[in-house]
């Protein structure tokens, strides 16, 4: 379980120059830390249609934005496994008493029994992961949902489909380089292949642009008074600027090979 004093803001004691994008994002105040924002996250939730009946597991919360979402639809139960200590503090100022929690764990061993989630999603999670360790945790999400679960990912992806090797290898390098950490986008069908694998069938998907760090999205994400609160902490953090900068000139540079992608697929019910 997560103690109370633990400080909700993840990578506080990193170095600004050193320490992981998302936390660097995180620390100028955002707490959107996904790469089709909310917009995306709302057509997931849809798709996933959460009702009073199902019981809810998310990988990966972060700071909590779409377990409030989810949440909100009534879920029997919710479970949010995360591996930071801080994100798990951030997100379990959410949970309902007796009901929810939140574990500090990793994803592609929760711990949580066969079949004992509907419905399950994780969000800017799987991208950050190697191929092994994507199989790993794509084979536990199988495992935990129960037959006829659906499970959603919303996560950043290459396109076009058969975008050469050699423009993949330099994309995931100058991402990788500049938020500081691995950066492993699939294309959209290598996303769809990797949740066919274990033996998911895909319902439902969209797209969105990769806008991250752009003021519209921005200000769709976070609202005026957040957009504020990071334009305002950013200013006065020079080494903040300098990386915020250098992440979206790499997003710019790329916007027409990178875009977010959502799927949501269903366990069969044999
Ligand atoms: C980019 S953030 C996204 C957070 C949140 N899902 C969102 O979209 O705003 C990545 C999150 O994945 C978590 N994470 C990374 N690898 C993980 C793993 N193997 N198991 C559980 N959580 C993991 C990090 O701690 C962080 O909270």
């Amino acid at each position: 379980m997560i103690h109370e004093q633990v400080n909700e803001t993840p990578g506080q004691d990193l170095d600004l120059d050193r320490m992981p994008g998302h936390w660097l994002l995180a620390r100028m105040g955002k707490k959107v830390l996904r790469p089709g924002g909310i917009e995306l996250t709302t057509q997931m939730l849809d798709a996933l249609q959460i009702s009073p009946d199902d019981a809810v597991v998310e990988l990966a919360p972060g700071l909590g934005v779409t377990a409030r979402m989810a949440i909100a639809a009534q879920p029997a139960s919710y479970v949010a496994i995360e591996r930071d200590e801080s994100a798990a503090a951030a997100t379990s100022k959410y949970l309902r008493p007796g009901s929810d929690r939140c574990v500090r764990g990793s994803a592609h061993d929760t711990g949580l029994e066969d079949g004992s989630a509907t419905v399950l999603y994780g969000e800017a999670m799987l991208t950050m992961q190697t191929a092994a360790q994507k199989k790993a945790i794509l084979q536990e999400v199988f495992r935990v949902l129960k037959p006829g679960g659906r499970y959603g990912i919303h996560e950043l992806a290459l396109t076009p489909g058969e975008l050469a090797d050699e423009i993949k290898a330099e994309i995931m390098c100058e991402l990788s380089s500049v938020i500081h950490v691995g950066a492993r986008p699939l294309t959209m069908p290598e996303w769809r292949d990797a949740l066919i694998h274990p033996g998911f069938e895909i319902v439902d998907g969209a797209t969105a642009p990769m806008h991250l760090l752009e003021p519209a999205r921005v200000l769709r994400d976070e609202g005026f008074p957040g957009m504020m609160r990071i334009a305002f902490n950013v200013a006065r953090t020079p080494a903040a600027r300098r990386r915020i900068l250098a992440m979206r000139s790499v997003f710019r540079k790329y916007g027409k090979h990178l875009c977010a992608i959502m799927l949501v697929a269903r366990k069969p019910a044999y």
